[in-house]
Parts: structure tokens; C-alpha cells; sequence
């Protein structure tokens, strides 16, 4: 095919995919809306929840608890990777575990001290090295020698320690190799890694736990840039790393592929910053976010979760389904907390407006705000993100499915939801309700029927930990003060229809 050829499909593929787009949002609206009625018609507490999905209260399940608990998650609730390094590198593996260690009581005490806290990878998923191909390269993409299985800081793939951060009485275990297969190659985006906490004198286990390392390399440039996923719509094939290198050579002028075919992949952050990972970039061009985003807005601007999903491994369709959380049980997506496609990048690109890139890319992006749009406020990339309490009010109260959270992000990056503790003592908040995008309850859908394993173990039911009276998850009897942690502790949790999951 010539390239004006081949741009001319992919624009029409673009068109085709935004028809279809358009039509799943208007599902999902609609989805909303009936879910939105379900959670009004369901009794307080939702012990009677008749679905059986995740939330429902099934005292059973709850085993018998020790004398302490730990509460672990994954940093960001889904970990992408770029698994074909080589042609080019952003997403690099290492996968951020936190953790914090309580010992029962009145009151309860944040573990820091004599206890040793490990992790072990499950059996199938020691040799990374086997699936992703990040450490033929690392030497030449990261400038780095990293030995094969193991992260970028050090960390082995198989099992190894936390380390404690005191300012935060938690451990933390940052940047461990995961890869999205298992070793076999299978494609396995939520593997349940073991936590172990011992006790330094005697080496008596204390608790043990499981938690998920949700890891993707779920991209769907493939639909418009040719080639075919390697394994069961996962991972980016050398013909579709070619077509995006060869459109960024012909749009930009650089010699991408030509480097990458000579044995000299590129790190694309080498270039364009991404906070993430602290990667600089070169001052005059755009952040990652907003060269990536901002580009394909004007090609898929309305949509739904489906149009975020055209990269991010959020698709219904897909294999990972990685906004999984609480959030689309009550039939909400992407945009609710994070605005359209074109606001979105819009907000990203402000940041940068002095740049004519940023100004064109604006300027094309126009067209596709919602009608009295002015201006985004100016966003810095993974540093402003929707903030909790924009929909949940400072209270914590109950949110409207109508509210949104664009444009109200959280300023600093020490108040993220993953790095945020609750308004009392250090209690973090994602200890009680898990990870970004896997707030508890968590939907079960696709198999990954453990994700909820931490609350379904310690007090039977996947909700928030401490709800609907089970303070006692810590506590060895129910405090009176119920506004401790953060205001509205005690309101009735309500689980949530997951009726727009995946059959
Ligand atoms: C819905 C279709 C679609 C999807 C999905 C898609 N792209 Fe694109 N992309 C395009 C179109 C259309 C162009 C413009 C092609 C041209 O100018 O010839 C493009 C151009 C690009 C460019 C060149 C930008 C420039 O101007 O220098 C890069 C780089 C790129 N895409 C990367 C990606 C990556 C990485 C993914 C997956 C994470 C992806 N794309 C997913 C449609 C898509
Ligand atoms: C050598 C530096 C360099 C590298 C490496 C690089 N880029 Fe770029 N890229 C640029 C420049 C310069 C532009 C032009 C826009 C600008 O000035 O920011 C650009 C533009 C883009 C655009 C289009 C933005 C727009 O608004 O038109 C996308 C998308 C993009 N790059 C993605 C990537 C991806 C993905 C990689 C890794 C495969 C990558 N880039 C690697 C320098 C680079
Ligand atoms: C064309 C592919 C593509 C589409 C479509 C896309 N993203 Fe992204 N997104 C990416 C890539 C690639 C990154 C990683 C950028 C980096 O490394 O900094 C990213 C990063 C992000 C980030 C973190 C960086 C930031 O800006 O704070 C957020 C949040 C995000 N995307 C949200 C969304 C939402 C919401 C949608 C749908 C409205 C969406 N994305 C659609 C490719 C895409
Ligand atoms: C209920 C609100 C909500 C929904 C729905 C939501 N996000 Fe987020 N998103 C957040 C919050 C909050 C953060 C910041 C979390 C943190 O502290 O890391 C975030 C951060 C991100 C990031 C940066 C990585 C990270 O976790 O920090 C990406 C990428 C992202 N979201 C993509 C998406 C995509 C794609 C969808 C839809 C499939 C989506 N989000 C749906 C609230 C939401
Ligand atoms: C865009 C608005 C919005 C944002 C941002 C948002 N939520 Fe929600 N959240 C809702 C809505 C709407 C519901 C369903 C109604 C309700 O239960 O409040 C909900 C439900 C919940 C529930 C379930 C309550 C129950 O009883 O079933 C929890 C827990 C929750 N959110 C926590 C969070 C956390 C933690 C964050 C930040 C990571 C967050 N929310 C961000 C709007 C939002
Ligand atoms: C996951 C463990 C955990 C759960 C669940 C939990 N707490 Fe706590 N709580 C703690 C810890 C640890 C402390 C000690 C202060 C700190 O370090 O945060 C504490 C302290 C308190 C205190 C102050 C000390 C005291 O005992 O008077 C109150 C009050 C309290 N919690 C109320 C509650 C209520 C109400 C619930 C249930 C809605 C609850 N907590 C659920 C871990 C928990
Ligand atoms: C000790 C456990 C614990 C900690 C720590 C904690 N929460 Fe909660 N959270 C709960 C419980 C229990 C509820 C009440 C049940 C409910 O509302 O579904 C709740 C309710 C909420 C709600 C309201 C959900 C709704 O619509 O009903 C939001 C939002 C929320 N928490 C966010 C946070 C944020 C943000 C933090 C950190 C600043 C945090 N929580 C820390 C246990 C905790």
C-alpha cells in the first residue's frame, strides 16, 4: 500500500470505529441509568444482593483471624508494559507492591518493626524473561545492563523483601518484573502474588496474604496500525511497531525505524517526559501524554470506555478489563472521572501551550470539545488525576453517577489516592479499599475470581474493609468513634450491579 493509501484506510478505520464507539456509549449511558435504579431498589447492606456478585455479604467466607493482618496492593491497580523492545520502549516492566502490617488490638498498631514482610511470585511466573524481550534491550534502550528477571531497582521477579518506609508505616516493594504472560505464555494479567509477614526473632510466620500484580501489554494500536496481537490480543507485533514508527518518521522526520532495524530501538521517553518515571524528555517537546493523546483525539473524539480501550487494556472485549472497580458497577467509565478523549488531551496539552506542537494539536482538537468549552485547566500528566473526594465530597458521603471529577484534580503528587492516607493516624487509603481502578469491590468477571481476596477473606464480603461493622477486621471490638479514619465510616455500603461486565 502507498502511505497516502494507507492513511486513507486507517482515517476511515478511525471514522468506522467512531460510529461503533459512539453506539456502545449510548449502551453504556443507557446501562447507567439501569444500574442506577438496581442500587435504589436493593436493601441497605445488600446481604440480599440476588446476583451473587462481588459485595455480596457471605459470612462463610471470612476466615478465622490472627492476631495480625496485612493489607497489600499494586500501586496504580494496572501496570502496562510495551512488550516489543525491539522497536521502541515506554512502558518498561516493574510493578510497585505496598503494604502495611496491623497488629489487632484496641488499638490496633501499624506494624514498622521486628517483623520481616516478603513476597513470592506464584509458581508460574518466575522467568519473565522468557515472554517479554525488555532485557535484550535495557542496555540500549535504558542505557542500562539489567541481568534477565529481574527490575530495574533491583528487585527479583521470583520473590524478595519489602522495605519499609517509615514516614509512611508501610512496606513497600517498588519495581518488580511482571510480565503479562506466565511462563508457559499464556496471557496472564492478574497473577496472585503471596505476602508474607515473619517475625525477625524466631522466623514464626505472623500472616500471610494474596494480591494481585495486575500487569498488560493489552494495546490495541494494532486495530488501526496493522499487524496482529502476538498472543490472544495481547502484546505488539513487530508489523504494528513498524507502521507506528514509520508514521512518526514520515509526520516528524526522525529515523526511528531505520535505528531500530540496525539493532537501536528507542526509548520514546527519551524524548517526550512522562512523570511516571520521571523521564525527563527534551524540554521543546511534548509530553508523552499529550503527543499521544493529542494526536489521536482528532481521529476517535466521542465514545466511551470502548475509546479508551482503543489503547489503554480496558475493552470489554479484551483480555484485562483493567477499570474493573466498584466505579463500573454502578455503570460509570473513563470519562466520568477523567473527561472525554479531547478534554483529556486538552488538559494535558495546556500544560504545554507555549509549544506551536501543543498550539496545533489544540487547534485541531477544537472541533471536538463539548459546545462553551473555553480552556482546560492545564494538567500535569500523571501527577493531576481525578481526586476521590470531587464526587464523594470532603465527607466521604455517597456520589452522584452525574458528578464528574475533570478538571478538580489533585495538585501534588504526595496527595495521589496511592500514596494518600486517611484524615487520622496513617491508615492508607487503598489499605481499606484497594488499588486505583480495583476499588473494592472489584468485578470478578474473565476468571479473575481472587481479586477480591483480601476483603472476602478478612471479613467475607468484598467492600470496603471495616464496612457494614467490621471495624473488628483490626479493631477487637467495634470503636464508638465511627468518624476516626475519615468522616462517614459507618454509612451502609451498597454493592454495586456489575450488570455491564463482560459475559
Ligand atoms: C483508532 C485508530 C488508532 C489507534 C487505536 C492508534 N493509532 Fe496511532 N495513529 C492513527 C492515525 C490515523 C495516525 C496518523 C497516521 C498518519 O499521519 O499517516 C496515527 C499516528 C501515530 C503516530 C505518529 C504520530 C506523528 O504524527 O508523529 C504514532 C507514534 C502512533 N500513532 C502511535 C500509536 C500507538 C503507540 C498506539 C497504541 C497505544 C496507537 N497509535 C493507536 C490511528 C490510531
Ligand atoms: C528523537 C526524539 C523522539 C523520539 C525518540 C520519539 N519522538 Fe515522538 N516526536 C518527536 C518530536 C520532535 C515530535 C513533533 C512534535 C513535538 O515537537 O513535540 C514528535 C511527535 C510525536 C507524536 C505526534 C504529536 C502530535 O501532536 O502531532 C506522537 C504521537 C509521538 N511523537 C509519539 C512517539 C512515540 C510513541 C515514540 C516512541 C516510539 C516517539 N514519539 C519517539 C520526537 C521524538
Ligand atoms: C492512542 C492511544 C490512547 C488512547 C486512545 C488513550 N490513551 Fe491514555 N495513554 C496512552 C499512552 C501510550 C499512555 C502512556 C503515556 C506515558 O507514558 O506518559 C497513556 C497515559 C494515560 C494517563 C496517564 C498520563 C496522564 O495524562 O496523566 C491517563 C490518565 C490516561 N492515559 C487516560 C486515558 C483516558 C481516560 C482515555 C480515554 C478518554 C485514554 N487515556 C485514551 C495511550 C492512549
Ligand atoms: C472513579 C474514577 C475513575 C475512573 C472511572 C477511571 N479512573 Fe483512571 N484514575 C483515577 C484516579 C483517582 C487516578 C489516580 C490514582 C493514583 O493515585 O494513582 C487515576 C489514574 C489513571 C491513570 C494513571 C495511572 C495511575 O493509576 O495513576 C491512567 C492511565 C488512568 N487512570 C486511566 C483510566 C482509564 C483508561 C479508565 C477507563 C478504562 C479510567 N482511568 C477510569 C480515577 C478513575
Ligand atoms: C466522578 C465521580 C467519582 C469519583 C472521582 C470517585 N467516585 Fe466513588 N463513586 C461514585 C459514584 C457515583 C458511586 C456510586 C454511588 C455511591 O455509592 O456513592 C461511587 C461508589 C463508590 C464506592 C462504593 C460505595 C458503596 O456503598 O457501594 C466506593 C467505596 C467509592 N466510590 C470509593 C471511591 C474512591 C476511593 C475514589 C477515588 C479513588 C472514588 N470513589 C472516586 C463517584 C465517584
Ligand atoms: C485495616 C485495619 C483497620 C480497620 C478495618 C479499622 N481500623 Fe480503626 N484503626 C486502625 C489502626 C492501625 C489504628 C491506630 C491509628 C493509626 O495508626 O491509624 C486505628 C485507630 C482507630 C481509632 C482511634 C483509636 C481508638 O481505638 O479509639 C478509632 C476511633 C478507629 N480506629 C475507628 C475505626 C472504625 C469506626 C472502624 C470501622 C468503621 C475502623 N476503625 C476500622 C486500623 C483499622
Ligand atoms: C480503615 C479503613 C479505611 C481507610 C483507611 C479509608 N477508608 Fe474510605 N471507607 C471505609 C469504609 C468502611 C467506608 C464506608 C463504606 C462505604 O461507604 O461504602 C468508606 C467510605 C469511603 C467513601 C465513600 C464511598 C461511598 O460512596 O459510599 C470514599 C469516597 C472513601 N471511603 C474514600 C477514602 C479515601 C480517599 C481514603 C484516604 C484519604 C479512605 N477512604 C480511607 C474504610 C476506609
Amino acid at each position: 500500500m502507498t502511505e497516502g493509501r494507507q492513511s486513507e484506510a486507517k482515517r476511515r478505520l478511525a471514522q468506522t470505529m467512531k460510529a461503533a464507539v459512539l453506539v456502545i456509549s449510548a449502551m453504556a449511558l443507557l446501562g447507567g441509568i439501569v444500574t442506577g435504579c438496581a442500587k435504589n431498589a436493593s436493601a441497605p447492606g445488600g446481604a440480599t444482593n440476588p446476583g451473587g456478585a462481588p459485595g455480596t455479604e457471605t459470612a462463610s467466607a471470612a476466615e478465622p483471624l490472627g492476631d495480625y493482618v496485612i493489607m497489600a496492593w499494586q500501586s496504580i491497580g494496572m501496570k502496562c508494559t510495551s512488550d516489543n523492545d525491539k522497536y521502541f520502549s515506554f512502558h518498561t516492566p516493574g510493578n510497585d507492591f505496598f503494604a502495611q502490617v496491623i497488629k489487632r488490638g484496641d488499638p490496633p498498631v501499624l506494624v514498622t518493626d521486628g517483623i520481616k514482610l516478603t513476597y513470592e511470585a506464584p509458581e508460574n511466573h518466575n522467568e519473565p524473561s522468557k515472554t517479554i524481550n525488555f532485557w535484550n534491550y535495557a542496555k540500549i534502550t535504558l542505557k542500562k545492563d539489567i541481568a534477565p528477571n529481574t527490575g530495574k531497582t533491583g528487585m527479583a521477579a521470583e520473590k524478595g523483601d519489602f522495605s519499609l518506609d517509615k514516614a509512611k508505616k508501610a512496606w513497600t516493594a517498588i519495581g518488580i518484573p511482571v510480565s503479562p504472560y506466565n511462563d508457559d505464555g499464556k496471557v496472564d494479567a492478574y497473577p496472585m502474588f503471596t505476602v508474607r509477614a515473619t517475625d525477625t526473632a524466631n522466623g514464626k510466620l505472623l500472616a500471610e496474604t494474596k494480591m494481585s500484580a495486575p500487569v498488560s501489554g493489552e494495546l490495541g494500536c494494532y486495530i488501526c496500525h496493522g499487524g496482529t496481537p502476538n498472543r490472544d490480543g495481547v502484546g505488539l507485533s513487530d508489523a504494528t511497531a513498524r507502521d507506528i514508527l514509520a508514521d512518526h518518521d514520515k509526520n516528524v522526520g526522525t529515523n526511528l525505524l531505520a535505528e531500530a532495524e540496525a539493532g537501536r530501538p528507542q526509548y520514546c521517553l527519551d524524548c517526550h517526559g512522562a512523570n511516571n518515571v520521571s523521564a525527563p524528555g527534551k524540554p521543546d517537546v511534548l509530553s508523552m501524554s499529550a503527543a499521544l493523546h493529542g494526536k489521536h483525539a482528532q481521529y476517535m473524539q466521542n465514545g466511551s470506555i470502548e475509546t479508551c480501550g482503543l489503547c489503554h487494556p480496558s475493552s470489554a472485549k479484551g483480555q484485562v478489563y483493567c477499570e474493573r472497580d466498584v466505579h463500573r458497577g454502578f455503570g460509570m467509565d473513563c470519562m466520568n472521572c477523567h473527561g472525554t478523549l479531547p478534554e483529556h488531551a486538552a488538559s494535558v496539552l495546556m500544560k504545554q501551550k507555549d509549544l506551536p506542537a501543543a498550539q496545533k494539536s489544540l487547534e485541531r482538537l477544537k472541533p471536538y470539545l463539548p459546545e462553551g468549552f473555553t480552556e482546560a485547566k492545564p494538567r500535569e500528566n500523571w501527577i493531576n488525576q481525578p481526586d476521590c473526594l470531587s464526587c464523594h465530597t470532603k465527607d466521604h458521603t455517597k456520589a452522584s453517577t452525574k458528578t464528574t471529577s475533570y478538571n478538580q484534580w489533585i495538585t501534588e503528587k504526595s496527595h495521589l489516592f496511592r500514596f494518600e492516607k486517611a484524615d487520622n493516624g496513617d491508615m492508607m487509603c487503598a489499605a481499606c479499599h484497594g488499588s486505583p481502578h480495583a476499588i473494592y469491590p472489584a468485578s470478578e468477571a474473565l476468571g479473575y475470581s481472587e481479586i477480591n481476596y483480601q476483603p472476602e477473606t478478612y471479613q467475607g464480603f468484598a467492600g470496603p474493609i471495616g464496612a457494614n461493622g467490621h471495624c473488628t477486621v483490626c479493631h477487637l471490638s467495634e470503636p464508638a468513634d465511627k468518624n476516626y479514619h475519615h468522616k462517614n465510616q459507618d454509612q451502609v455500603f451498597l454493592p454495586p450491579q456489575f450488570a455491564n461486565d463482560p459475559k
